[in-house]
């Protein structure tokens, strides 16, 4: 399989600098899937630079991360394995799925929505309260790798994001 390198820009913009990589690698495959074989054909006759996307972008944009965060909460509402994690979240999920969505946009490179939210936190501290420790991590994470894959997001991708994933989890760790 050939790959194409794709750069990630996270120089111009300080939500990624918890990018170390400055690139994720996307298979001509996927990307012959998803434009059809013109696409593929002008991918390995170009001559430009690689173009630099942000993981926002690479994904999708807004609908995507809206996509993924809907799955994430559905899957930590129905799964017996998220239940000590979705107890601590409240009895409504529609006010999360509205903040995560918002926090992940600017996250991932895209529009900072969650620093124009009026009452937007630390969302370190916003953690504090609750007893994070090993397990809760491994369920957060389990719900969110569910949903990026069954959200069809690049696995090269998806590799990236889940070791970012796991740093965030990590800093909220209280015990
Ligand atoms: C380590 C596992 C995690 C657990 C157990 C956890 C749990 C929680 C809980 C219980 C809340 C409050 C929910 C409510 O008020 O209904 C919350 C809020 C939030 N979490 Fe997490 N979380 C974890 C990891 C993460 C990660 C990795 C991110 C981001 C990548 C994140 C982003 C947020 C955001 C943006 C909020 C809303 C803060 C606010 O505006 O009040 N969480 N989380």
């Amino acid at each position: 399989m050939r790959y194409q390198t794709l750069r990630v820009c996270h120089r111009r913009n300080p939500n990624l600098r918890w990018i170390k990589s400055a690139t994720v690698r996307r298979s001509i495959h996927s990307a012959s899937r998803n434009h059809g074989p013109r696409s593929m054909q002008t991918t390995e006759t170009t001559t430009e630079p690689p173009r630099e996307k942000t993981p926002y972008e690479l994904m999708g944009g807004a609908a995507k991360v809206r996509e993924i965060v809907d799955r994430f909460y559905d899957i930590m509402d129905t799964d017996p394995a998220a239940a000590p994690i979705r107890a601590m979240h409240a009895r409504d999920l529609g006010p999360m799925r509205e903040r995560l969505t918002a926090f992940l946009s600017g996250w991932l490179g895209g529009p900072p929505l969650y620093f124009q939210l009026p009452d937007r936190t630390c969302v370190v501290s916003a953690h504090r309260p609750f007893p994070i420790g090993e397990a809760e991590r491994d369920q957060w994470m389990m719900c969110i790798r569910r949903a990026m894959e069954e959200s069809g997001v690049d696995k090269d991708l998806r590799e990236l994001l889940d070791k970012a994933f796991l740093r965030m989890c990590e800093a909220f760790r209280n015990r």
